[in-house]
């Protein structure tokens, strides 16, 4: 949730460190700071609340010298976000600085046993806790640094990332994690950590993920020291970043949103390639290949995800079902993990994340494994926390993304979800060929429809005019389309924090009817569907209480858009396909609304991207 990047080496530390402070920045922008030592040996630190570029017009003027250092980008848990609780935190002394990523569940027991020796805390978060424990374990022990953090994160539960440098050892970091991601990168003569590899990659592509419950030990002229919390030398594994520098700039966007709604044509093919094979008629997912009895015999498919990741995860039940015939649940990570939920060890868990680290589907999966199910994974990042706790799993190979409101991500995921619903269906001989190849054949040719949809940016700017001033909006589908419908609604929320409501369509006369008015724009998914009379039907329904309705059609659709207000014109596609259609004018709306309104697209407030605590 939030933030952290750490330089050791013979450059000057604050410009490497702030310009990875900005790459992290989606993590969380409530405040930012940087803790450094300098040739004199004195460690400074200096925080702002606000965004990055805060924290620079703060530096100006000051000593930002030294070649060693720790910054942090925020998203609030504990204590609001100002200048007092942004990291870094000092200990007592002003010996150590620490910074932090995650939650120190027991941090107020920790506090008040640490109050009644003397400390005295400064602010009101769970990290001052830790960083007070360190010093105080150090200096009781009279230990090393190193020593002394491992002692402190034994006392510890919850979830770390976390990096300490200490005034007295100037070449020296150390840094720990446990449920919460840190990558370390190694240079020539100099080390790199972060929350992600984004902004190592400049520098190195030789990486190393840490585990849960490692301690890293960066000494400036020494290799790399991995250890555990029982000080058990672990070797390091080192992994090579496949990333280019190019995925991580705007490519002459205004915003990374409408970028990544823009390169939705070439993830989608980057997704597919190599999987889907119209030439000899046929989908290769390895972990599906790998593990074909159990998806021939399972019971039942859980699928475990949040946010936008949980609305491609119900077009996902859609499919199995259709295709597949098994049975599917489809949970919020959130709520599985705590109603006692009935697994089997014949089920298979299928895990949607985006960024691979969100908290609440990380837990979910232990709780799947500890019951015995098998857990797939489907994730964008690659070598995050899901991918390396799940049994298989497919990568959605999206490349990096970095609007806090998800889009590529999201189609890649469908796509995902298709190519392994098809496969099984094939497998298990619950698709008739002929239909396999129609569908197989059309997911080639969604890429290229996108393009087309695309070409509408303009019209659907100047359509966004019209709503942009509306307080409320309702988003209604059926069948694929009610995830849709749910998922343009929360695209809309996000980013322009106009209230928007998702609803099957057919629900909305068991409530939300009531709603409408002249001043409600409906937004509906009526696209060629078995259940498209069933929507005309509905649509009448708004018309005759006045409500301003925007209809998504397909080209050939000649009976929706004689009803509505307005319409946007997607190409005819597969039924079970429409969503990786239907969704991109719905991203480009809700994207114009949210600049003329003057929001801040890519992060939006209160949210951050990856959401790695509770
Ligand atoms: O990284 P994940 O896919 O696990 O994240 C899940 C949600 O936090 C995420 O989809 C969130 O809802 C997005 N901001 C939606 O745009």
């Amino acid at each position: 949730m939030c933030g952290i990047i750490g330089y050791i080496g013979y450059q000057e530390a604050y410009p490497i460190l702030i310009k990875g402070l900005h790459r992290l920045e989606y993590r969380g922008y409530d405040s930012a700071g940087i803790a450094l030592i300098n040739r004199e040996n004195n460690l400074s630190i200096y925080k702002a609340k606000g965004r990055v570029a805060d924290l620079e017009e703060f530096s100006l003027g000051k000593d930002i010298s030294g070649t060693v250092g720790i910054a942090h980008t925020r998203w609030a848990t504990h204590g609001e976000p100002n200048h007092i609780n942004a990291h870094p935190h000092y200990s007592q002394s002003e010996n150590l600085a620490l910074i932090h990523n995650g939650i120190i569940e027991n941090y107020a027991v920790l506090k008040e046993s640490l109050s009644r020796k003397g400390y005295v805390f400064q602010s009101d978060t769970d990290t001052e806790v830790l960083v007070q424990l360190i010093e105080y374990i150090k200096t009781g022990n009279n230990t090393d640094i190193s020593t002394a953090v491992q002692l402190a994160l034994k006392q510890v539960i919850g979830a770390y990332a976390i990096a300490v440098i200490e005034k007295e050892n100037p070449d020296l970091i150390i840094a720990a994690r446990k449920s919460s991601p840190l990558v370390v990168g190694i240079g020539k003569n100099e080390f790199f950590l972060a929350s992600d590899a984004t902004p190592i990659i400049e520098y190195t592509n030789q990486v190393i993920y840490l585990n849960d419950e490692e301690i890293a030990v960066i000494h400036r002229n020494e290799p790399l020291r991995i250890v555990n919390l029982s000080n058990v030398e672990k070797t390091p594994q080192i992994t090579r970043l496949e990333m280019s520098l190019n995925e991580l700039e705007k490519g002459g966007y205004p915003h990374f949103m409408l970028k990544e709604i823009f390169e939705q044509p070439r993830t989608l093919r980057d997704c597919m390639s190599g999987r889907v094979n119209t030439g000899n008629r046929n989908i290769v997912l390895s972990g599906i290949v790998d593990h074909r009895e159990k998806f021939i015999n399972c019971r039942r498919i859980i699928i475990l995800a949040c946010g936008t990741s949980w609305h491609a995860g119900l077009i996902g039940e859609y499919l199995f079902e259709e295709f597949c015939r098994i049975p599917v649940e489809v949970e919020y990570s959130s709520e599985f993990r705590y109603r006692h939920p009935v697994i089997h060890r014949d089920d298979i868990v299928i895990a949607v994340s985006q960024s691979g680290e969100t908290a609440d589907t990380l837990a979910a999966i232990e709780l799947a494994k500890e019951a015995g199910a098998f857990v797939y994974g489907i994730c964008n990042v690659v070598g995050s926390s899901i991918p390396r706790n799940t049994d298989s799993g497919s990568y959605t190979h999206v490349g990096p993304e970095i609007g806090v409101a998800s889009t590529k991500a999201f189609t890649a995921q469908v796509a995902v979800l298709v190519m392994m619903a098809l496969s099984i269906a094939r497998e298990k001989k619950t698709i008739p060929e002929k239909r396999f190849l129609a569908v197989l054949s059309e997911l080639s040719r969604i890429p290229g429809k996108i393009e087309t949809i695309l070409q509408q940016n303009g019209y659907i700017e100047d359509l966004s005019k019209i709503f942009t001033y509306a307080h409320n909006f309702i988003y209604l589908g059926r069948g694929y389309g009610y995830p849709v419908a749910i998922e343009g609604a929360l695209k809309l929320k996000e980013i322009s924090y106009i209230h928007a409501e998702g609803y099957p369509a057919a629900e909305m006369k068991h409530g939300p009817i009531a709603l409408i008015d002249n001043e409600m724009p409906v937004v509906v998914i009526a696209t060629d569907s078995t259940t498209y009379d069933k929507m005309i039907s509905n649509i009448q329904e708004i018309k005759a209480r006045k409500g301003r309705i925007l209809a998504i059609v397909n080209k050939s659709d000649c009976k929706v858009r004689e009803m509505a207000d307005y319409t946007i014109e997607i190409p005819d596609t597969e039924e079970c396909l429409s969503p990786l259609l239907s969704i991109v004018p719905l991203q480009l709306l809700s994207y114009h609304i949210a600049v003329r309104k003057g929001r801040d697209v890519d992060m939006p407030r209160n949210l951050a991207k990856s959401v790695t605590v509770e």
